[in-house]
C-alpha cells in the first residue's frame, strides 16, 4: 500500500514553507501518495493553519478543495529538540494519528534543521523508538532523510555520519542535494553514457576543459545569519557544484541507480585536486541582516579543480558560482578540442561544445562547425539544441517533488551517501587551505575584475 506518515522536524522553517508543504501538496492532489499523513514538529506551540499559512502562497496550483482535503491530512506537534519526554509524547501522539488514519507504519522522517540537531534528534528517534533499524524482512518502512548542508567542514560531517550509523542502516538514510533531483542533472549519466556521439569522446583526449556555472541574482536576503557560516564554498560548491562534477567525471556504472551511481560518484569526489581559487564579497554584504560587521565570507568563488585519474589527465573543470549577479543561471560547458581546419583558412577557437543549460530553459545544445552560406570556405559555429520545454513541456515536478517520491520508492541515487559527503567536504578544505584574497564586487554585476586575470592566468574565458 502506497501510504506514508511524514514528519516534518522543521515544520515552521523556510524550506517547509517554500518547498517541503508544496511538494507535499502537489504529490497528495495528483495521487502520486495514495494515503498520507503529515505531521509537523517545531519548537513553536503552533496551530496546523498557522503551519500551512506560510507555505499557501507558494502553493502554484491552489486548489479551495484540494487544498481543505490536504490540510486535514496534517497534524502538529511541538517539541523541543532537547527535550526526551517529547519525543515520548510525540511516538504516543503518532501512534494515535496513524490507528486513526489507518496508515500501515510506514514512517518517513525529514529533518529541515540545522545539521547540529541531526545527531540529537536521530538519537531521539532511537530512544523514543519513532524509527526502527532496517531490516531485510521488514513490512514497513522507517526512512530518514537530512536536509542540507550536512555538517559545516569534514570533521563535523564524520560525526554526524558516526552518529547515524550507529543507530540506522545506509539503506534508510538520504542526505539531500535538491540539484541531483533536477531533471537536466539526473539527465546527465543519460546523456553521456547512452549516445555513441559522447561516450566515446568523454576523456581527456577529446575534451579540453568543463566550467559548471551557478549564478544568482538573489542577494544573501533574509539567510544572513545562516550565509555568513558558510560562504559560497559551503554552501553550493561542496554540495551542488562537485555533485556535478562527480556525475560528469564518473565512469561507467553498471546501472543507473542506486549504489552502481553513488559509488562512481564516490571515485571522482575522492580523486578531486584544487588547483585554483578565487573569492569575491558583494559590495554591501556586510550590512546585510545577520552579517557581522567584519565578515570576511565569500559570496562569490571561482574554482579550478582535476580529477586525478587517466580519464581526465590535464583537464581542468572551472566552477563559478555567486550571489547578487546580474543574472540567475545554472548552466554547464563542455568544450571539445580544437580540431585541424584542412580545408579552411581558421576555425572558431570554441569549435565544438556541449552545453547543459540546468535553469532557466533547460535544454542541451551542441555547437557544431558550419560553412558560411555562400562562395567562401569561412566556417561559422551552429548550433543544434533540444528545449526541454518544446518537447516535453515545462519541467516539472519540482526539485522536492522527485525528492519525497524517490524516497518513498527507496531510490538512493537522490541522495548522497555518507562517503560521498565526506570527500566533498574535502575538496573544501583544500581550498579553504589556499589563502586566497577577497576582492569585492558590485551588486547585480558580473563578479570581481580580477576575473580577467584569472581567464589568462589558466588561459581560458568563461562562457556565460
Ligand atoms: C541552496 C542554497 O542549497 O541552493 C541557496 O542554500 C541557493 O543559497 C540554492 O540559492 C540554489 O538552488 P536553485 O535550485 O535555486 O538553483
Amino acid at each position: 500500500m502506497n501510504d506514508c506518515t511524514f514528519i516534518l522536524f522543521g515544520a515552521s522553517g523556510d524550506l517547509a514553507k517554500r518547498k517541503l508543504i508544496p511538494a507535499l501538496y502537489r504529490l497528495y492532489v495528483h495521487k502520486r501518495i495514495q494515503k498520507l499523513l503529515i505531521v509537523g514538529v517545531a519548537l513553536e506551540e503552533l496551530s496546523v493553519d498557522q503551519v500551512l499559512e506560510g507555505a499557501r502562497t507558494f502553493i502554484t496550483d491552489y486548489d479551495a478543495i484540494q487544498y481543505t482535503a490536504f490540510a486535514s491530512c496534517m497534524r502538529y506537534q511541538q517539541l523541543d529538540v532537547g527535550n526526551a519526554d517529547d519525543f515520548v509524547r510525540l511516538a504516543e501522539q503518532l501512534k494515535r494519528y496513524e490507528q486513526s488514519f489507518g496508515m500501515s507504519g510506514n514512517r518517513i522522517f525529514y529533518l529541515a534543521t540545522a545539521s547540529y540537531f541531526f545527531c540529537q534528534i536521530t538519537q531521539q528517534l532511537a530512544v523514543a523508538q519513532l524509527a526502527k533499524k532496517w531490516h531485510k524482512d521488514d513490512t514497513v518502512y522507517h526512512r530518514i532523510v537530512y536536509e542540507k548542508p550536512f555538517g559545516h567542514d569534514e570533521l563535523s560531517a564524520h560525526a554526524i555520519n558516526e552518529c547515524i550509523a550507529q543507530l540506522y542502516a545506509e539503506q534508510q538514510i538520504y542526505r539531500i542535494d535538491h540539484y541531483l533531483s533536477k531533471e537536466l542533472v539526473s539527465n546527465i549519466a543519460l546523456m553521456r553514457f547512452t549516445n555513441c556521439v559522447f561516450e566515446p569522446l568523454w576523456n581527456h583526449q577529446y575534451i579540453d576543459h568543463v566550467q559548471i556555472i551557478l549564478s544568482e541574482q538573489v542577494c544573501v536576503g533574509l539567510r544572513g545569519r545562516y550565509y555568513d557560516n558558510y560562504g559560497a564554498l559551503a554552501d553550493v560548491v561542496q554540495n551542488h557544484m562537485l555533485e556535478m562534477v562527480a556525475l560528469l567525471g564518473m565512469e561507467t556504472p553498471e546501472k543507473l541507480t542506486g549504489d552502481y551511481i553513488r559509488n562512481k560518484r564516490a571515485d571522482v569526489l575522492r580523486a578531486i585536486n584544487i588547483d585554483d581559487l578565487l573569492l569575491g564579497q558583494y559590495e554591501g554584504y556586510k550590512q546585510e541582516l545577520g552579517v557581522s560587521s567584519d565578515s570576511t565570507t565569500e559570496t562569490f568563488a571561482m574554482v579550478k579543480l582535476m580529477i586525478k585519474n587517466r580519464r581526465w589527465a590535464r583537464v581542468p573543470f572551472y566552477l563559478k558560482t555567486g550571489k547578487c549577479l546580474d543574472k540567475k543561471e545554472t548552466v554547464i560547458f563542455i568544450k571539445f578540442k580544437k580540431v585541424d581546419c584542412l580545408l579552411a583558412k581558421d576555425c572558431p577557437t570554441d569549435s565544438n561544445y556541449l552545453t547543459i543549460r540546468i535553469t532557466p530553459n533547460a535544454s542541451f545544445s551542441l555547437t557544431l562547425n558550419a560553412k558560411k552560406p555562400g562562395q567562401s570556405q569561412e566556417i561559422v559555429p551552429v548550433s543544434m539544441d533540444f528545449a526541454h520545454s518544446k518537447l516535453f513541456g515545462p519541467v516539472t515536478p519540482e526539485s522536492y517533488e522527485v525528492i519525497i517520491e524517490d524516497v518513498l520508492r527507496n531510490e538512493q541515487s537522490v541522495s548522497v551517501r555518507f562517503d560521498e559527503i565526506e570527500y566533498a567536504w574535502q575538496a573544501v578544505e583544500q581550498m579553504r587551505q589556499i589563502e586566497a584574497p577577497l576582492y569585492t564586487y558590485t551588486k547585480g554585476g558580473t563578479g570581481p575584475d580580477e576575473i580577467a586575470a584569472f581567464e589568462r592566468k589558466h588561459g581560458m574565458r568563461w562562457k556565460a
